[in-house]
């Protein structure tokens, strides 16, 4: 090949290309224009030949033909670099070429399942003790793997009731499946699960030595590949993008299905209590927890509202079927980001029927502690609460009860101030809190961590609370209302007793600007033969959260709504 100086020598004399190495870009086009940065990039134009190259070094001086010695420098530069390109080009074609020699050799590489040997039964990876010693057949997801040397590959699978260490030799290694292997791809497995060898770990304590598998889904490898979606620097909105493959991660499928158990223990509960399982409409057309958080929308022309709560149709159906629960999702437009609020959340409502105030506290508290002993008395539960929250303390009947007015005087004993605003919403200084307030989010969060229990915070103020909720017989100021709080959370349950009397009903109506014509199925309740009850509702979310020491209720979601968040 003739050298770049000869070419050059051999090349009439063209436009000249631009040089300027202050505002050159090697991208640009080698015009007075768009000059080049470099003289070797300059090499690369076609029209280039000796003496056209013209260069500034700064923008007062004009553009100069190119001294010799600095062409020369280029030009050796530039050879040198065309050298190496060439070189990795040649290193780059030969490992291409050993990589498709090998792929191809690898499809010649054919398996087949020994039909001499005993049937595989089909298995699930959770029941896999049972099966140990017997031929089984495993599909699910390539969780990792690992090949070492040419003859043995380990896979771990998922298939969501747990994780399988998988053991290949020999051919089973070397098959163009195997060899181009690549997370998150489904697969089934055949072989003899064998207790792993002393010293050695796997799930479970087994891995299954294979002796025949196949594909049934790849998953795509280079940009598109599941590692390359996210890792652990990714923003929470990109890791929220991706939640559908996040929810693959251990923690995640942990937390789901910790969410899981925890809902099937509620149900087991209120099973245990008599208390029975209704499901009410969550498209309705009256508000529960006040007309600010009500995600409105257009039903046929009229206006209807997501539920905030189930509580009225709860209270409807005691004299149908006695007490009752529900888990529904509930629906608040918090037009806030705190750590504590969704849009959308999973609400445990119950309603019970002939109790009073003592009775609905006790309740909670059972209700807490026995989901909880559920909970951890279950092997998966006492295994994921070890993995994510191993300082779990479960909590102990009976709960610290806390009068509101005594909360308000703790913070105040302990130096927890309001901020106090200007108009603009500018803190000018801080204040005590006093009686009548409701006690923020921060406060209430501070106090409960401090005292590190939980706590049955009761009797709050009418004014600061829903137009359902009954006074106390002794301060009429006060209602008969009860906020579970735990540390790290906060509130957890919000619950009371109700008001069973009709004119009471149409004052807190009133009170709270609502008017009550449309409730009158509500209302009913009172008319048609009342009785004492209450009850409450507890964000599954918020249980969770506190549950398995999580940052903010979303990572115990599947798929979180909050302001801004309506996808996937
Ligand atoms: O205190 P709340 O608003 O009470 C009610 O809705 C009653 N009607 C329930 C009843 O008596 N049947 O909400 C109850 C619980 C809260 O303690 C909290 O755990 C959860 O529901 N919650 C939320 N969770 C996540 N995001 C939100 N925006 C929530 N709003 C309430």
């Amino acid at each position: 090949m003739a050298s770049v100086i000869e070419g050059i020598k051999n090349m009439a004399l063209g436009t000249p290309v631009h040089v300027c190495e202050v505002q050159g870009d090697d991208a640009g086009q080698g015009t007075e224009q768009a000059p080049y940065k470099t003289v070797a990039k300059a090499l690369e134009h076609p029209s280039v030949g000796e003496g056209n190259i013209v260069v500034r070094k700064s923008t007062e001086e004009g553009y100069q033909p190119i001294a010799k010695t600095a062409l020369k420098k280029a030009q050796k530069l530039f050879e040198a670099n065309q050298k190496k390109a060439q070189k990795l080009a040649a290193a780059a074609a030969d490992s291409a070429a050993a990589e498709e020699k090998k792929l191809e050799e690898a499809k010649k590489i054919v398996i087949t399942e020994d039909a001499s040997l005993p049937a595989a039964k089909k298995i699930r990876i959770r029941d896999g003790e049972k099966h140990r010693g017997e031929r089984v057949k495993v599909s699910g997801w390539l969780h990792r793997h690992r090949s070492q040397g040419k003859d043995l590959m380990f896979l771990v699978l998922r298939d969501g009731t747990g994780y399988l260490q998988c053991v290949l030799n020999g051919k089973l290694c070397q098959t163009y499946d195997a060899i181009t292997l690549i997370r998150e791809s489904t697969v089934t497995v055949y072989g003899v699960l064998q207790v792993v060898p002393e010293g050695k770990k796997a799930p479970g304590g087994h891995e299954l030595k294979v002796d025949y598998w196949e594909i049934i889904g790849k998953a795509p490898g280079g940009t598109e590949a599941f590692d390359n979606k996210f890792n652990t620097e990714t923003s929470p909105d990109i890791l929220l993008d991706q939640r559908h493959l996040v929810i693959r991660g251990e923690t995640a499928s942990n937390v789901l299905k910790m969410r899981a158990l925890v809902l099937k223990a509620f149900r087991e509960y209120f099973d245990s209590r008599q208390v029975t399982e209704v499901t009410p409409p969550l498209m309705v057309q009256t508000q529960v927890e006040g007309g600010s958080t009500l995600f409105e929308f257009n039903y046929y022309g009229e206006s209807a509202y997501l539920t905030q709560s189930s509580q009225l149709y709860l209270e409807t159906c005691l004299a149908s079927l006695g007490d009752v629960y529900c888990m529904a999702e509930s629906f608040r437009a918090e037009k806030s980001h705190t750590r504590r609020h969704l849009s959308e959340f999973t609400h445990i409502e119950g309603e019970l029927a002939f109790i009073d105030f003592e009775d609905l506290l006790t309740f909670l508290e059972d209700m807490i502690v026995t989901v909880m002993e559920r909970v951890t008395s279950d092997p998966l539960g006492a295994e994921i609460l070890k993995e994510l929250n191993p300082n779990f303390v479960a909590p102990k009947k009976p709960f610290r009860r806390m009068a509101y007015s005594d909360a308000i005087k703790w913070l105040n004993d302990h130096g927890i101030k309001k901020d106090v605003l200007d108009a603009d919403g500018t803190k000018i200084g801080e204040a005590d809190y006093e009686f009548g307030e409701d006690i923020p989010e921060a406060p209430e969060r501070k106090m409960t961590d401090a005292i590190g229990e939980p706590i049955l915070l009761c009797k709050f103020p009418a004014e600061i609370k829903s137009f359902y909720m009954k006074r106390c017989g002794d301060d009429r100021r006060l209602t008969e209302s009860v906020d579970v709080l735990m540390p790290n959370v906060g509130e957890i349950v919000g619950g009371s007793m109700r008001i069973t009397d009709l004119a009471e009903l149409a004052a807190g109506f009133e009170r709270e600007g609502i008017d009550g014509k449309p409730y009158y199925w509500y209302t009913d309740q009172r008319k048609y033969g009342t009785c004492e009850h209450g009850g409450f509702g507890l964000g599954l979310e918020r249980f969770l959260a506190w549950l398995l020491n999580r940052y903010t209720v979303r990572e115990v979601c599947l798929y979180p709504r909050f302001m801004g968040r309506c996808q996937p």
